[in-house]
């Protein structure tokens, strides 16, 4: 350090205890501050001021982060100050905080009671307001708890349970008129919490859905990317339930608003950069019981509304011309306890629809899963009933209302038919099921080989009212109603395969073979016919794909059913058209359709998946086999991931797992696992830092570069990163001068997660806002692992041995036993 910045830093340490010894985040009685002067918070970032909105030519007091266009707080939102009023903001001898116009009136006021010494209000470093008992220091008033339109971290948005006092935020008229406007927004129901959003305090226009300790299960749109940190918490000693987030640390911050629209409008600062700001959209199947009681919404559809199987339109003229006010009755009794006849009792059944947002006036119960339909089917008033991890059984009675269909998320919603109900539209049900279009899973686990011991294991243990058994002519199908996997039967897929020809034959693998299929009612499906022998435990295996049946992602392959005859156990996905990833990028023709923009979707679609079964799934799932073979494209070129096969599923707390069994792909697998069989997430975001250096440079991992060969890919982009020459390592086809910058970031982001030691990779968490570019500034990446060749030339030997299992030249998944 020379003298110059030695100085330099004497003087602005100077500067800071100056500012500190002369904090002026505080008035005590007595003191005053009159407009324009302001209250600064202690790290500076917070001002108490007055302020006039674009547009306007009154003033207000408020409080606002870095400028106040940013404003989080309006105190006299409803008694503006005119421009020369010159408004004054003190303690009064009552030792409320009070705003004065230049009448001496008062305009506002903290409006506490019965305040009996000195007090004082402080600005703090939180953006929180705070008024203090001038002799115990106790905080009598706080901002934070009478908040205007905005909600910020460490604010506690709640509902209290006895006295059910809410917090409520309300929106501004207009954005030059801070004043109570039309919409607000609270926390209902304190048992299952969720938020609501009003027009004029009475009329619900939107709900969340329940909160699940991780989201809330009617906003499929929230991600984690920005709703990182939120929690709900429950205060025992005063009863209150809240939602509150806390962001990862200082250098960042957000704000939530509601917009005079109604709209949330979520902003998002980094070391005081604004880096996001955005608008959560709805549709109108987001306003509150659009489709009427007993109908669902979904926008994807036309008509937008449509009743539940088992109701019909209340008003059929009307729901013609698309009133749907009215909504839907039931068309058939329900059966309820009827004994129709002495020897068999009729007993209703429950048609699941996944990806739902359950109904409002939702009743929790305590039962478990397994006995959750139950308690439904035997209280008569029940009329549905839901279950999720995080919340646990969901009951319904009286009218369903509010419910939509999205396209992912959600949860499995079930309502309760009378059982010719079913028979009537089991057959159509099952049609939709298929058409909607997917893709296809090359290479499967056999742990669904287990699934499928598991279900017929189900269906001859407790088939009362678990399956319901169709009799069709021709063969006997089971459709399962409410268990995870539908089943087929053998002869429907070999006459989807046409008896497993091989011009059908779509790969092959360790694991089995995979057809291309076409079922009945036209949907294309891809048939995993699995070899008979397997090495995993089954009790293991039937444990695995409950949880894989239950993972449901854009950006995983979804697995529609099985099949289990005898010794052939067959697995059902959906058929993806474009194939697997490897099969277009390796074409020198076929690549052409890739440019950056679709290869950077596929990065963040793959990123997105990965970090689904990380964390959001709610399981910690490491998928252990990513690979460019297992990513699935749909026609539209997204990505998904498939093989579940090698997955392993993580308890609670566990971070870390050793295995005696290193299963995987040469080349993929990260050093810590090859040599130490050591399973974390941080295998898959290995892997994924391969399949990106991959997907850029457009070369497989089995590629060797320098001029002796001697380098992998890994070691190949290492070398130029250090030469500063990352675009020589760009694939051609994407190389041009618009793109090259936002290529680099991404080799970057490739190599911090390729680093040797696991704890120095991101968490896919930290990758997917790396991604997003919510995280600017990359750390250095440091030497990454296997840059030379013999890792990799073992891959190639065995994939020349190996090539009998190998049809599509892609690499081999193998298993060795571990030390
Ligand atoms: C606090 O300090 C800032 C800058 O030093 C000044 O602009 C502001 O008027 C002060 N506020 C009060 C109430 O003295
Ligand atoms: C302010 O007025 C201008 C001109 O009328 C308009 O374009 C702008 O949108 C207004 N801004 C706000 C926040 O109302
Ligand atoms: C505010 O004061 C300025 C200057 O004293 C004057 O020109 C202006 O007309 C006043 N505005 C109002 C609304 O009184
Ligand atoms: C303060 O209380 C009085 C009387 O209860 C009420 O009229 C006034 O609107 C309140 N002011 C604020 C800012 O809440
Ligand atoms: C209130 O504060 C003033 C000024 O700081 C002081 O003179 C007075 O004694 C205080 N009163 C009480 C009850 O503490
Ligand atoms: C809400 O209240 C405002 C003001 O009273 C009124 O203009 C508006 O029409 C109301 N909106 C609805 C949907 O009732
Ligand atoms: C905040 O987090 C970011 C990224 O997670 C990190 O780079 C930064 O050093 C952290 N800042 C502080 C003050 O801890
Ligand atoms: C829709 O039907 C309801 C109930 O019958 C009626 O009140 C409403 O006026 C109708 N709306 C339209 C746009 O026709
Ligand atoms: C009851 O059902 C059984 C079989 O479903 C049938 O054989 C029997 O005749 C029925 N009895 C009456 C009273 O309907
Ligand atoms: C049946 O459900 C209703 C509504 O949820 C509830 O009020 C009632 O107590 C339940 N009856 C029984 C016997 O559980």
């Amino acid at each position: 350090m020379d003298f110059s910045t030695l100085t330099l830093v004497v003087i602005i340490g100077c500067y800071f205890c100056h500012c500190l010894s002369t904090a002026n985040d505080t008035i005590t009685s007595g003191q005053f501050f009159r407009d324009p002067q302001t209250l600064i918070s202690a790290n500076g970032v917070f001002k108490l001021g007055f302020f006039s909105p674009q547009n306007s030519s009154f003033r207000y007091l408020g409080i606002w982060y870095l400028s106040d266009s940013n404003v989080i707080w309006v105190a006299n939102r409803n008694q503006p100050l005119t421009i020369n009023s010159s408004g004054l903001v003190q303690i009064s001898v009552h030792g409320n905080l009070v705003v004065l116009d230049s009448n001496k009136r008062v305009v506002w006021s903290s409006n506490v009671t019965h305040i009996a010494t000195n007090s004082t209000a402080k600005l703090l470093e939180t953006g929180n307001l705070v008024l203090l008992n001038g002799v115990t220091g106790q905080s009598i008033w706080e901002s934070f708890q009478h908040p205007s339109h905005a909600l910020v971290p460490s604010m506690k948005f709640g509902t209290n349970k006895r006295t059910g006092e809410k917090v409520r935020i309300t929106s501004w008229r207009s954005p030059s008129d801070p004043s109570v406007g039309y919409y607000s927004t609270t926390l209902e129901h304190p048992n299952t919490p969720e938020m609501f959003f009003w027009l004029n305090e009475t009329k619900p226009y939107h709900r969340s859905g329940p909160w699940n300790n991780q989201i809330f299960i009617g906003s499929p749109e929230m991600s984690p990317g920005y709703l990182n940190g939120w929690s709900m918490m429950t205060d025992i000693e005063d009863e209150t339930v809240y939602l509150s987030y806390n962001l990862p640390n200082q250098s960042y911050f957000g704000i939530m608003t509601l917009n005079p629209q109604g709209q949330i409008v979520c902003s998002w600062w980094n070391n005081e950069k604004l880096v996001q700001k955005m608008a959560m959209q709805r549709t109108v199947c987001d306003l509150y019981g659009y489709c009427g009681a007993f109908a669902t919404c979904n926008v994807q559809s036309s008509p937008i509304c449509s009743c539940l199987t088992g109701y019909g339109p209340k008003n059929v003229e009307e729901w013609n011309r698309k009133n749907w006010t009215s909504g839907c009755v039931r068309s058939e009794p329900l059966h309820c306890g009827e004994h129709t006849n002495a020897s068999e009792v009729r007993k209703d059944v429950f048609l699941k629809l996944e990806n739902m947002k359950v109904p409002d006036f939702v009743h929790r119960s305590d039962s478990l899963e397994d006995e959750c339909k139950a308690e439904c089917l035997e209280n008569c008033s029940c009329v549905a009933f839901a279950y999720d991890r995080g919340i646990g059984c969901m009951v319904w009675s009286g009218d369903l209302i509010d419910i939509q269909k999205f396209s992912s998320g959600g949860v499995d919603l079930y309502i309760r038919e009378p059982p010719s109900e079913i028979e009537k539209h089991s057959d159509t049900r099952r049609k939709k099921r298929f058409i909607i279009p997917v893709g296809v899973g090359v290479p499967i686990g056999m742990l669904i080989l287990a699934g499928c011991l598991y279900l017929s294991w189900k269906c001859t243990d407790k088939s009362t009212g678990k399956i319901y058994s169709q009799r069709q002519g021709r063969n006997q199908k089971q459709v399962k109603l409410n268990d995870e996997l539908p089943l087929f039967s053998f002869e429907e897929l070999v006459n989807a395969t046409h008896n497993f020809h091989s011009s059908n034959e779509l790969g092959k693998g360790g694991f089995g073979s995979v057809y291309k299929g076409q079922l009945k009612e036209g949907a294309q499906i891809a048939v995993k016919r699995l070899s008979e022998t397997s090495g995993q435990g089954l009790e293991e295996c039937m444990n695995e794909v409950l949880v894989i049946s239950k993972l449901q992602h854009r950006n995983l392959v979804k697995l529609l059913g099985c099949c289990i005859k005898q010794e052939e156990n067959m697995l059902v996905y959906e058929y993806m058209p474009n194939k697997s990833l490897d099969v277009i990028l390796f074409d020198p023709v076929k690549k052409k359709d890739l440019d950056w923009p679709k290869r950077f979707n596929i990065i963040e679609g793959i990123s997105r998946g990965l970090l689904y079964l990380h964390r959001d799934s709610r399981l910690k799932i490491v998928h252990r086999d990513l690979k460019v073979s297992n990513i699935l494209l749909d026609e539209e070129l997204n990505p998904k991931i498939s093989d579940f096969g090698m997955a392993r599923i993580f308890g609670g707390n566990d971070m870390q797992t050793n295995t005696r069994r290193v299963v995987g792909t040469f080349g993929y697998m990260s050093p810590e696992y090859v040599f130490r069989g050591l399973v974390s997430e941080k295998l898959d975001v290995f892997s994924f830092g391969v399949l990106l250096l991959e997907i850029i440079s457009g070369r497989k991992i089995s590629s060797y570069f320098g001029c002796d060969q001697s380098l992998s890919l890994l070691g190949f982009a290492w070398k130029l990163w250090n030469e500063k020459d990352i675009q020589s390592l760009i694939d051609p086809e994407i190389c041009n001068p618009n793109n090259v910058n936002d290529i680099v970031r991404c080799v970057h982001i490739g190599l911090l997660c390729l680093q040797n030691l696991a704890k120095e990779r991101p968490s896919m968490a930290t990758v997917v806002s790396m991604l997003n570019s919510e995280i600017l500034n990359l750390p250095c990446p440091s030497h990454p692992a296997f840059v030379e060749r013999q890792i990799a030339s073992s891959a190639e030997s065995f994939q020349q041995n190996n090539t009998a299992h190998s049809i599509n030249n892609v690499t081999v998944t193998v298993m060795m036993q571990g030390r």
